[in-house]
């Protein structure tokens, strides 16, 4: 019996996903959209690529949520994306009614599934996901850390000249402006990036990392990027359908870690078959600590705004 993966929003994040889930044979897989069409036309077309690529899958798009039910994975991608010039913040409003219509459907129809969610502002998406469907809090987890990361270790890897397998990099905090790309963790081979590269390079690093999706944003101008997030998205699935203990920056409910309670924050997690299942405090210095506590503020005014 294969695991049953929904991906709601078969937009270009979503079918993207859809794509990469497919191509990795790990699981069923149900792509939901309001638009009418949207979601069939794209499952049918991935699923007639499946004797070139040799995936043996179901893949059905729909507009009902009956077809989603039991899944044991659900991916949130439903929501506008932002245009140039726009905040992810400025989402908030239309995208937390979105969000809200869509927790209400997965806790009808998925009430066991792990629920990822990639809809911004990412930081109180997830939020309202958990204030909605009233899921325990490991199962809901939001997507954004892997992907700030992957853009910091593409950077690092194409300065340094070097492949991208053996970067290791990760951001805190939460999914905008006040990210925390921790470099002092950062390290190529093992060899900490601090003996690689001067702190002018490294702060370039940096800010690029922190505009990451806005560079993206202003080359598309229509949407915003979609190949690398649904690559973390899908990153984040396998880790728990196959149980990997996988450690991953996501956005995971804080009880206390880091003396922080009740707010979804990005933070070092380990991922398996539970979901989040155990969050790791690294030690932060002065300055880190105090961007920590500039993020938080910042998710809480996020949170506040969605009024949930
Ligand atoms: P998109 O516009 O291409 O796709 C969004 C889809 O959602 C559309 O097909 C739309 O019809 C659908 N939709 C709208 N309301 C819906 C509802 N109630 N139920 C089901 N489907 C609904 O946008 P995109 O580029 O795929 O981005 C989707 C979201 O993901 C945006 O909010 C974007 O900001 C966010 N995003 C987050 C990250 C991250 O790192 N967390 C990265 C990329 C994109
Ligand atoms: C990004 C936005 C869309 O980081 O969240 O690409």
């Amino acid at each position: 019996m294969r695991p049953k993966i929904t991906v709601i929003g078969a937009g270009y994040v979503g079918s993207t996903i859809a794509h990469f889930l497919a191509s990795r044979e790990l699981g069923d897989i149900v792509l939901l959209d309001i638009a009418e069409g949207i979601p069939q036309g794209k499952a049918l077309d991935l699923y007639e690529a499946s004797p070139v690529e040799g995936f043996d899958l179901k893949i059905k798009g729909t507009n009902s949520y009956a077809n989603t039910a039991n899944s044991d994975i659900v991916v949130i991608t439903a929501g506008m994306p932002r245009k140039p010039g726009m905040s992810r913040d400025e989402l908030v409003a239309i995208n937390t009614k979105i969000v809200k219509d869509v927790s209400e459907n997965i806790k009808k129809y998925s009430p066991k599934a792990i629920v990822i969610v990639v809809t911004n502002p990412l930081d109180a998406m997830v939020y309202a996901v958990w204030k909605v469907t009233g899921f325990v809090p490991n199962k809901v987890i939001g997507m954004a850390g892997v992907l700030d990361s992957a853009r910091m270790r593409s950077f690092i890897a194409e300065e340094l000249g070097v492949s991208v397998e053996d970067v290791t990099a990760f951001v805190m905090g939460g999914h905008g402006d006040t990210m925390i790309p921790v470099t002092r963790y950062a390290n190529v081979g093992g060899i900490p990036l601090e003996d690689l590269l001067p702190k002018e390079k490294i702060d370039a690093i940096v800010a690029r990392t922190q505009n990451g999706g806005a560079e993206i944003v202003n080359l598309l101008k229509t949407g915003s990027a979609y190949f690398a997030p649904a690559a973390s998205v899908v990153a984040m699935v396998e880790a728990i359908l196959k149980d990997k203990k996988r450690v991953m920056p996501v956005a995971a409910y804080l009880k206390g870690e880091y003396g922080v309670k009740g707010l979804f924050i990005g933070v070092p997690a380990v991922l398996g078959a539970n979901g989040v299942e155990r969050v790791l405090e690294v030690k932060l210095n002065d300055g880190e600590r105090a961007a920590f506590a500039k993020t938080v503020e910042s998710v809480k005014q996020l949170v506040r705004a969605t009024g949930l």
